[in-house]
């Protein structure tokens, strides 16, 4: 079964029909898995090996501006990377299927970058061949591919300005099935607040969606500690692939994760923080451990990660409860209360802090 395939599956009758409208636009915000995704059944629709919760960060993400355009190829505007140093904040793509009736050479910077061709390839579900283009503008306030969950809400932004566009009018699990279709964790961003991906079992990962969870905890605050905003050394797709074929610990950590959910829903219903604190972090850690233990063995560690990991566990002894998680980067998202917040901005200077349910 093809993405094609799935996107024919949920759009039934307008599948392929044109856009209702010339401009669209949408906010989705990053998350950040509690238990984490980490493997999938399915490859080509990303299908997870097992659920997973998350908390998505309020106003940090992505927002995506569609317009129709009288052009024939896309144009992709974006306020990260793939810029190179000295670029300007703007760059062009050409429709790579398309050499001539292109821009001026010195305006493509990009046009075969993974990114570009990811997001074509992705905007060609939805649209026949050659019918119409689009002006793209993205803009995320995190670092892209730094661990934080940029294309969640990339992909999240991007279908929720489609569904405006053309006037589908989805519902959320809708709209979280074909946001998967980009990237596995970006089904979790069509929502704010704790959010529960459901793995499913079906082949063509219709009941593979996320589900917004009904508690808010306005206290729970979450600190982005910031080690590298580089480019990760290997994307996440590869790494998981790697872990599921080579790591002899993967084959525990679908138990784990079932055990994991568990608490953090009772930890999230009770606002127990030591618990909701303790299992995102070891399943973190345990996620990482299935990492080195691939072959060749994969590592997201950089020095300094593990400098703060040691400062987090220190600080813990000495009584202040703070936890932490790490994605497919060397980043740490710190776990906290708000009555942590003071102690928590002096202890780490350069912390930026999201209180993900402040906004709601
Ligand atoms: O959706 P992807 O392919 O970016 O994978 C996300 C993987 C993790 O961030 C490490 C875990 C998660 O659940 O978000």
């Amino acid at each position: 079964m093809k993405k094609q395939d799935v996107v024919q599956l949920v759009l039934g009758k307008q599948y392929q029909k044109n856009p209702v409208c010339s401009f669209a636009k949408s906010f989705a915000p990053t998350n950040i898995a509690l238990c984490k995704y980490w493997g999938k059944r399915n490859q080509e629709l990303n299908l997870p090996i097992t659920s997973s919760l998350s908390v998505s960060l309020a106003h940090k993400g992505a927002t995506t501006e569609i317009k129709v355009n009288d052009k024939d190829y896309d144009v992709i505007y974006c306020n990260f990377p793939p810029l190179k140093k000295g670029d300007k904040r703007g760059i062009l793509i050409r429709h790579p299927e398309r050499s001539e009736g292109s821009p001026a050479q010195q305006e493509i910077l990009s046009a075969d970058s993974p990114f570009a061709k990811k997001l074509i390839e992705y905007l060609n579900l939805f649209r026949t061949k050659d019918s119409h283009f689009f002006d793209i503008y993205l803009e995320t306030n995190i670092p892209i591919a730094a661990g934080l969950a940029s294309s969640a809400c990339g992909f999240a932004a991007m279908i929720q300005a489609l569904n405006h566009l053309y006037d589908w009018q989805l519902s959320p699990q809708a709209l979280s099935i074909l946001a998967r279709l980009g990237s596995g964790s970006a089904s979790r961003s069509v929502f704010s607040g704790f959010v529960e991906w459901h793995m499913g079992d079906k082949i063509d990962g219709m009941d593979s969606y996320a589900e917004l969870l009904p508690d808010v905890w306005p206290e729970l605050c979450m600190g982005l500690l910031i080690v590298s905003d580089q480019e990760k050394t290997i994307s996440s797709r590869e790494a998981m692939q790697l872990t599921v074929e080579t790591s002899s610990l993967y084959s525990v950590w679908p138990k784990q994760v079932k055990k994991d959910l568990a608490a953090l829903k009772q930890a999230i219903s009770a606002q127990d923080f030591i618990l909701l604190g303790q299992t995102a972090e070891t399943n973190a850690m345990s996620m990482h451990a299935t990492m080195l233990s691939a072959c060749p063995s994969i590592t997201y560690y950089l020095p300094e990660t593990l400098v703060l990991m040691k400062k987090i566990w220190q600080l813990r002894k000495e009584g202040l409860p703070v936890y932490f998680t790490q994605d497919a980067g060397a980043n740490l998202k710190l776990l906290f209360e708000e009555k942590q917040l003071k102690i928590v901005s002096e202890l780490f200077p350069k912390i930026e802090i999201i209180k993900p349910f402040s906004s709601l």
